[in-house]
């Protein structure tokens, strides 16, 4: 099976009200544990490299993890290039075999957002390679930017910026963001359904995208606490409110920071009961195996896309 874009996934996904998880990946343990999930779930998958993590491991070292991936389970991947900053960077991954790109000028005033992102879209659509596009800012830090507050995305916007780029899916600020404090200590955890379903109904069966989509269970972050850690705040968005979320017209889910969680606990956990193991293999182990269980968490409580690869 080769790579795929996501365009007949998320006419599934929508059709069938499910979601499709987008992992971001950045090692070998990292893409062995999210396929090996998705290929004991049957469940179709994007795996999304960010600018960082081709910076981290280099686009070849990644793309190559990937084909081997797809070797080994025979699944439909997308690969997908997460918050691209500029055109170049997107030319670079859709002429490095990427599937599916993301223009982020969600910082940018909407006519350059709208410039930027019509021109990745005509460049991608030459090339057979979908886009993702992004309207309204996500609190929290993402690369180098820190975003204080939500720019929640106004549904006014949608139409316009749909039909004038060409984009295939829009991501939109609802109150999700990026990073393991997502809200402050005693406000409760809230996303804007309104603002979604308006969405919705301006953009009939157009595919919607959540970033910020983790709900850092508090078990990891608990044992990273318990082994050394030191992230006592960290709060991420109830499960049940992304399960809802991917009834609907979200069609792709992203998550990160839940696979960071799950590693870190389980490495530094697996250090604090073997103080005298030196062995990479040994402390990766397990924690490819807590990436895998995590994916399959997600696939179960917040995604419902088992069975549908
Ligand atoms: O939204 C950002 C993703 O979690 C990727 O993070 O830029 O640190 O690779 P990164
Ligand atoms: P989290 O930090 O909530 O995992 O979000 C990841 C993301 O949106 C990647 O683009
Ligand atoms: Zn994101």
């Amino acid at each position: 099976m080769p790579l795929v874009t996501s365009k007949e996934m998320f006419e599934k996904a929508y059709a069938g009200g499910y979601a499709i998880g987008a992992f971001n990946v950045n090692n070998m343990e990292i893409v062995q544990g999210i396929t090996e999930a998705a290929m004991e779930e049957k469940a179709p998958l994007i795996l999304q490299v960010s600018a960082g993590a081709r910076k981290y491991a280099k686009h070849v070292y990644l793309m190559k993890l990937i084909e081997a991936a797809l070797e080994d389970t025979g699944l439909p991947i997308c690969v997908h290039l997460d918050h691209g900053p500029d055109f170049e960077t997107c030319k670079s991954c859709i002429d490095g075999g990427f599937t599916s790109v993301m223009i982020d000028g969600s910082s940018k005033p909407f006519a350059e957002n709208i410039e930027v992102t019509k021109k990745v879209v005509e460049y991608a659509h030459a090339h057979g390679v979908v886009v993702e596009g992004e309207l309204g800012q996500l609190a929290g830090i993402e690369d180098d930017v820190n975003v204080e507050s939500h720019s929640y995305t106004d549904p006014a916007q949608v139409q316009e910026f749909v039909e004038k780029t060409g984009v295939d899916s829009l991501a939109i600020a609802i109150g999700t963001s990026h990073g393991a404090y997502k809200f402050k200590p005693g406000h409760k955890p809230e996303l804007r359904f309104d603002i979604l379903e308006e969405v919705t109904q301006r953009l009939p069966g157009f595919p919607i995208v959540l970033h910020g989509a983790s709900s850092v269970i508090p078990e990891f972050v608990e044992k990273i606490n318990k082994y050394g850690g030191a992230m006592p705040d960290a709060i991420g968005i109830p499960e049940d409110m992304l399960r809802q979320a991917a009834t609907s017209a979200v069609c792709k889910i992203n998550i990160d920071s839940d696979l960071r969680l799950a590693m870190t606990a389980t490495v530094r956990e697996y250090f604090a009961e073997h103080p005298a193991d030196f062995d990479p293999r040994q402390y990766l182990k397990p924690a490819r195996e807590a990436i895998k269980d995590m994916v399959k968490r997600k696939i179960t409580n917040v995604l419902g896309c088992g069975g549908k690869a």
